[in-house]
């Protein structure tokens, strides 16, 4: 795959995708893009592209949308990337979140990569600081909670980082194969 032409194409809101696209793009020595700036035409000049986006409430953020001008592009092929707040380790919630996201001919189709990052508060907008509260305040009032609720609880409260360049060589090996 290393003879075609790639670009790194990323939707970020607090900069952890950023980042990892960065690092994709420059392993790869390949173009870099923002998603706000990308259209069919300017990619229709490309043979692959690595879409990068988060993980929120459960969902990607903007793949859908984003798969339909990657196909509207014409580029034969496409392979997607997650950040994300949960760690690899917790492999069968990663495991769960592809199964909710990709249906079962797209999990098989599109090559995919999920990389821990963390939170930002910092940098997160209002509304996604209010989505934060309404899940921290849920959890706290839930009765009964599970090891996992708490975990969360507690993972919630701040900003923390966990991202490394590390988790990127699974996508790099990929590429180079
Ligand atoms: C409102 C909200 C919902 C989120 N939902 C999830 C989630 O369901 N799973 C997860 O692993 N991380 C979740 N996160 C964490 C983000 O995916 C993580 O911070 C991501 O790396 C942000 O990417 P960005 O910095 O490129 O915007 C959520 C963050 C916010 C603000």
């Amino acid at each position: 795959m290393k003879q075609r032409k790639m670009i790194v194409v990323y939707k970020s809101s607090t900069g952890f995708t950023k980042k990892y696209a960065e690092l994709i793009a420059e392993r790869m020595e390949c173009a870099l893009a923002d998603y706000r700036n990308v259209s069919a035409d300017m990619l229709s000049g490309y043979d692959v592209v690595i879409f990068g986006t988060r993980a929120h409430a459960g969902m990607i953020d903007g793949y859908r949308k984003a798969k339909k001008l990657f196909e509207r592009s014409g580029i034969a092929t496409l392979v997607l990337f997650v950040t994300g707040a949960m760690p690899n380790t917790a492999t069968a919630t990663v495991e769960a979140f592809w199964e909710q996201n990709l249906p079962e001919g797209e999990r098989e189709k599109i090559p995919h990569f999920y990389m821990q990052s963390g939170l930002c508060y910092e940098k997160m907008s209002l509304t996604d600081r209010l989505m934060m509260k309404v899940a921290a305040v849920m959890v706290k009032n839930k009765k009964d909670k599970t090891a996992e609720d708490i975990a969360f609880e507690q993972a919630i409260k701040s900003s923390y980082d966990i991202s490394s360049a590390k988790y990127i060589e699974p996508l790099v090996s990929y590429l180079k194969s």
